[in-house]
């Protein structure tokens, strides 16, 4: 597919109100030249950098790779769905360039990276996750995601909440970012049927399979990301013994046995609420259940989150294990579709390879994708 040409993306973008152009020179100065050292992230779409204006705001630079069509849908929907937005718990874009082949979005700069790099970076930080901290970081993603899904008109969807798309600032306060994927969804639709899109291990399983987007899609995926912060640990961890890899597991596993705290981190060394830390637990499980209908709505899981509303063990059911679609314990049938699947990366600079089948065995699995689900075919 051919990119869309510059005069067609800037007359889209300048449809867009509170949306700043900003010319390629300004964001080359602010970057020095986009210098290496300067380089701060960088995801499927492009590297992201450091930058500061001249009137001396600091902001994150995302340049997108350069013959990334893919990439030119998910800078438009970003643009369309972050310029009228703002919320403490969301970031700021400040605008965008689209000068010859440079697609440019300009963010607000959040300090303290990602809690993929920090939480989950493997001990090479120096921020220290209190019980306090990390609970502080489960009720701002939680009023991000309520404000996105419940207040926004139309109700906006993320569809890749993660660890990498959390980001930290100064004070470790969240704030949701990547809004690539997004979807707006107008008030009188039950669902969006879309090519399903997000990352693996943070994929409700009725999104993955049928491509039948809600915002439960986002609901489940925001229950393994509680899990993943109460227990300072990735969805999956291929180190560890096989009955541990997949941490959903691993949480149902330890709630049916009634061992639940014993998925706390343990770098906590013990101090930690334990009643805060199990009520966490608890909604992590009842944010992926099954059944989309099961999950609550986010602003009932904020309120579970700050304890107005009390966690109740009969509501919880079993987790939707999509692992288990995928190739560990499914039934031929199914097994054989998942097979199926083609997934397309969303990066033109991408490790995952354009005809993979599901990529459940590899590394990839941390990455942004869209694909087509067997039964969208
Ligand atoms: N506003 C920002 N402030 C600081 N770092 C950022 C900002 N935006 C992105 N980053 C860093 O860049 C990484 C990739 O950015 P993201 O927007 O998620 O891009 P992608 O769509 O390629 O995944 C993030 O995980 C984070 O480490
Ligand atoms: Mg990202």
């Amino acid at each position: 597919m051919k990119a869309p040409n510059v005069k067609l993306i800037i007359t889209e973008v300048s449809g867009i109100q509170n949306t700043r152009l900003f010319t390629y020179n300004e964001l080359r100065d602010a970057t020095g030249n986009f210098r290496t050292s300067n380089k701060i992230g960088e995801g499927g779409f492009g590297v992201v950098y450091q930058g500061t204006l001249r009137d001396g705001t600091m902001v994150a630079v995302k340049v997108l790779s350069a013959d990334s069509t893919q990439g030119v849908r998910e800078f438009l929907t970003e643009i369309e769905v972050m310029a009228d937005i703002e919320h403490e718990n969301l970031v700021k874009l400040y605008g965008c360039c689209v000068e010859k082949k440079h697609r440019i979005l300009v963010y607000g700069y959040v300090e303290n990276n990602s809690i993929a790099q920090t939480l989950l970076g493997g001990g090479n930080n120096s921020i220290q996750f209190s019980w306090d901290t990390r609970s502080q970081i489960c009720i701002g993603v939680a009023k991000g995601l309520a404000f996105l899904h419940e207040e926004v008109r139309p109700h906006i969807v993320h569809r890749d909440i993660k660890p990498s798309n959390i980001l930290l600032d100064k004070n470790l306060m969240p704030k949701i970012s990547d809004f690539g994927l997004a979807k707006l969804f107008p008030d009188n639709l039950t669902h969006i049927s879309t090519c399903a899109a997000g990352t693996v291990g943070y994929l409700a399983p009725e999104y993955a399979i049928r491509a039948k987007l809600t915002r439960k899609a986002d609901i489940y995926s925001f229950g393994v990301l509680l899990l993943e912060i109460v227990s300072g640990r990735s969805h999956k961890d291929r180190r560890l013994p096989v009955a541990e890899q997949y941490l959903l597991e691993r949480a149902w596993d330890l709630y049916e046995k009634g061992e639940p705290v014993q998925l706390v981190d343990s770098s906590l060394n013990g101090d930690y609420n334990i009643e805060e830390a199990l009520r966490c637990l608890k909604i992590g499980l009842i944010c992926t259940q099954d059944m989309p209908k099961l999950r609550p709505p986010m602003s009932t899981v904020l309120k579970m989150l700050v304890g107005d509303i009390e966690v109740n063990d009969q509501e919880i059911t079993r987790p939707g294990f999509l692992s288990e679609l995928m190739c560990l314990k499914a039934d031929k049938g199914v097994k054989k579709n998942v097979k199926n699947w083609s997934c397309t990366a969303s990066a033109s600079t991408s490790k995952l390879g354009s005809s993979s089948s599901f990529p459940e065995n590899t590394d990839t699995s941390y990455n942004t994708m869209t694909f087509t689900s067997i039964y969208n075919r």
